[in-house]
């Protein structure tokens, strides 16, 4: 799929809110602008309108799973813009607990996605999504896994480490 890079200003932070089934209750100004969208348009929408088809399924299992179990996913996201276009984000997504501790609402805050990140994470997805193309997402969670294990590293530290390695030297 073509499309040209959008690139987010280095100060920009794109904001959404979904309720427990994806379905976006709130976003801000940036994030309409980026995607392409009116805000009213985005309201009301399941979250995966703005899904790009580079993105591996995994990478939105396991944001899933932690978030519902109250847990932080961050990760390097491929987004889709409203004419074919696309922007990388490194996204953080929580739940919003009410006063008793319920799922009431997801939160997603996502920044600029450093170039050497990006660089990296592509070939990574590409992979995945291959073995999700061919074989399932049970596969890609394996290529996924061995990856992981090959550099000794976690999800996590992986991703936040590429996040934060690249903000530093830059
Ligand atoms: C708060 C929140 C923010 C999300 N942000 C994105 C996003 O920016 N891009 C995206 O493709 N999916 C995002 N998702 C995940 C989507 O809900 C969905 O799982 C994903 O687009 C895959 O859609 P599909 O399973 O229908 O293919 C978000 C989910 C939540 C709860």
């Amino acid at each position: 799929m073509g499309g040209r890079e959008k690139e987010l200003n280095d100060e920009d932070f794109i904001v959404s809110k979904t309720d427990t089934k994806g379905k976006i209750i709130y976003c801000n100004e940036i994030f309409a602008k980026m995607a392409g969208y009116k805000i009213s348009d985005l309201i009301g929408a399941n979250h995966n309108i703005i899904r790009h088809p580079d993105m591996p399924a995994l990478a939105f299992k396991i944001a899933w799973e932690l978030i519902q179990s109250k847990k932080e996913f961050f990760g390097f996201v491929k987004n889709l813009c409203s004419n074919g276009n696309y922007y990388w984000v490194f996204a953080c997504i929580t739940a919003d607990l009410d006063v008793d501790g319920n799922i009431i609402s997801y939160t997603s805050v996502r920044r600029k996605a450093p170039k050497c990140a990006i660089e990296t994470i592509i070939p990574i997805y590409k992979l995945l999504l291959d073995a999700e193309i061919s074989q399932g997402v049970k596969a890609s969670s394996k290529v996924l896994d061995n990856f992981l294990n090959q550099n000794q590293t976690t999800y996590d530290e992986f991703i936040i480490n590429l996040q934060n390695n690249i903000k530093a030297k830059s």
